[in-house]
């Protein structure tokens, strides 16, 4: 039986004898139904349009550049060092520290919508302490991201925190990790997820992760934790996760490393959408992204996913992702290792992969790109997975399947479709991936 306790704010400490029993899985089904709807509004009709848009974008960033450029090689010595759309909207300015903010308007794909905090103050974490998952200290990222309004976080040093369960991450946060190295490991990632087992759900809206390492993540404890301001909850273990998105929409992953969780590096699921995963860096993981984990949740139909300047790097063997159902544009990707596969997935998802480099590992059973699972050719051949502008390399080749979207006008839009840059562009897109170090006063 778990408690529902009403709180004004999370310094008060909730007493576990008292309080107003409710029933979670009532709880959870509003909750549920909330979050939902939430990402039936964020859902955008005409996914064409999005990826013309950002496409549009990377074409604008790198036009405009071919006065500064200086060299291909992965180091820069030129005025700015940012190459792609996103990076240029803010790494540019001296000013960064001053102009955090700017950064809310940067994002672009199916994420554009989110701005995190930015209607928010900013609140500064002091301590790197993790020793009360049910009244966090203030002063900690536990305690700022359970605060029932929008936040922008950012630190006061470097650090290095140690979770000791999940993370759970409310609606209008930024976690902004500029000017520090802030690692995040231990017990349990940073969950947008919001789930847990069958007891507890929760579900956020609008949230930015930026500039952080997240690695060695182990399976969290459960146990008593809160999870909102006004809930407190019995958790189970979960799988150790990097990232995890339950029914969350409008969020925004970028300039994030990560390496060595115990299960999914980023795992979205049960009807999330509204997201960009950019520019992260990955390394040394086995299942690294899941976008819907069921075939028996068609709710996953409503998932439009950006992925875009990522570095897949060493050690990675599978699921970059692996898909169900939804929509995902996996465009200026630099796939540099697989162990495996690269992308996969069931259930009829649309894949659009575009100008990303492709370099296929020395195995020669492994050169294939492309993964499907629990379907006949004749049921798989239908599934629209296009690649377009995709450099391939040591032998690497990705089976298409469903109409093409150049010689034909999508199903989704009768709009003209906008190509994306090359996927002989990647390495300078790219280059800056991950976790960037950011000092005060001069460009990032
Ligand atoms: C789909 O979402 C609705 C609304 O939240 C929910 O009632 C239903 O149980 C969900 N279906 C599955 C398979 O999760
Ligand atoms: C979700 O949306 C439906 C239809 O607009 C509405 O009837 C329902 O009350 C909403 N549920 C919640 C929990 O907001
Ligand atoms: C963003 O918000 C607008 C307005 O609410 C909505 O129409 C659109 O579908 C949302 N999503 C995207 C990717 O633009
Ligand atoms: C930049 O260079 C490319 C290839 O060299 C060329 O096609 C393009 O027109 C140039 N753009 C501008 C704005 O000069
Ligand atoms: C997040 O911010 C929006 C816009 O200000 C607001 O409508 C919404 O209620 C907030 N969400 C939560 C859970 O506080
Ligand atoms: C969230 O956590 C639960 C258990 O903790 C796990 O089963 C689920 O897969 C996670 N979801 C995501 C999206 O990570």
């Amino acid at each position: 039986m778990q408690m529902f306790i009403f709180m004004f704010a999370v310094t008060n400490i909730p007493s576990l004898e008292g309080g107003s029993y409710v029933h979670d899985q009532e709880w959870f089904k509003r909750k549920s139904d909330e979050a939902y709807n939430a990402s039936l509004k964020s859902y955008h009709h005409d996914p064409i349009e999005v990826v013309n848009d950002f496409n549009h974008h990377v074409h604008r960033a790198l036009d405009g550049q071919n006065s500064t450029r200086r060299g291909l090689g992965r180091k820069y010595h030129g005025e700015c060092k940012a190459q792609n759309p996103i990076d240029r909207c803010w790494r540019c300015d001296d000013n960064w520290a001053k102009n955090r903010k700017k950064l809310a308007k940067c994002v672009k794909g199916f994420g554009r919508n989110t701005t995190g905090g930015a209607d928010g103050e900013f609140y500064i974490v002091t301590d790197p302490s993790d020793n009360d998952v049910v009244t966090p200290k203030p002063g900690t990222l536990r305690f700022a991201v359970l605060q029932p309004r929008p936040l922008w976080i950012i630190f006061d040093r470097d650090m290095k925190i140690k979770l000791q369960n999940e993370l759970m991450v409310t609606s209008n946060k930024t976690i902004d990790g500029r000017g520090h190295t802030i690692q995040i490991c231990g017990k349990d990632a940073i969950l947008i997820n919001l789930t847990t087992n069958n007891h507890l759900k929760l579900f956020a809206k609008n949230v930015i992760i930026h500039n952080l390492k997240i690695h060695d993540i182990a399976p969290g404890k459960g146990g008593m934790m809160r999870d909102t301001a006004e809930h407190v909850g019995i958790r189970g273990t979960d799988d150790g996760d990097c990232i995890g998105l339950f029914a969350a929409s409008d969020v925004w992953i970028d300039h994030i490393s990560m390496w060595n969780c115990r299960d999914g590096m980023i795992d979205i699921v049960k009807g999330s959408t509204g997201i960009t995963i950019s520019n992260v860096h990955l390394t040394k993981h086995d299942h690294v992204f899941l976008f819907g984990a069921s075939d028996s949740d068609p709710n996953d139909s409503i998932m439009q996913i950006t992925l875009a300047f990522n570095h897949f790097g060493k050690g990675l063997i599978q699921r970059m992702p692996r898909c169900r159902y939804g929509f995902f544009h996996v465009v200026n990707n630099d796939y540099t290792h697989w162990l495996m596969y690269a992308v996969g997935g069931s259930s009829h998802p649309t894949i659009i992969s575009e100008g990303n480099r492709y370099i296929a590992p020395p195995d020669p059973n492994a050169k294939l790109i492309t993964h499907r699972n629990f379907a006949s050719e004749e049921e798989w051949k239908k599934w629209q997975w296009r690649s377009e502008n995709d450099v391939f390399i040591d032998g690497a080749y990705f089976v298409e399947s469903g109409e093409p979207f150049k010689e034909k006008q999508t199903p989704f839009s009768n709009k003209a479709f906008i190509q994306s840059k090359p996927g002989s562009y990647v390495r300078r897109l790219t280059r800056f991936s991950g976790f960037v170090k950011c000092i005060e006063g001069t460009k990032c």
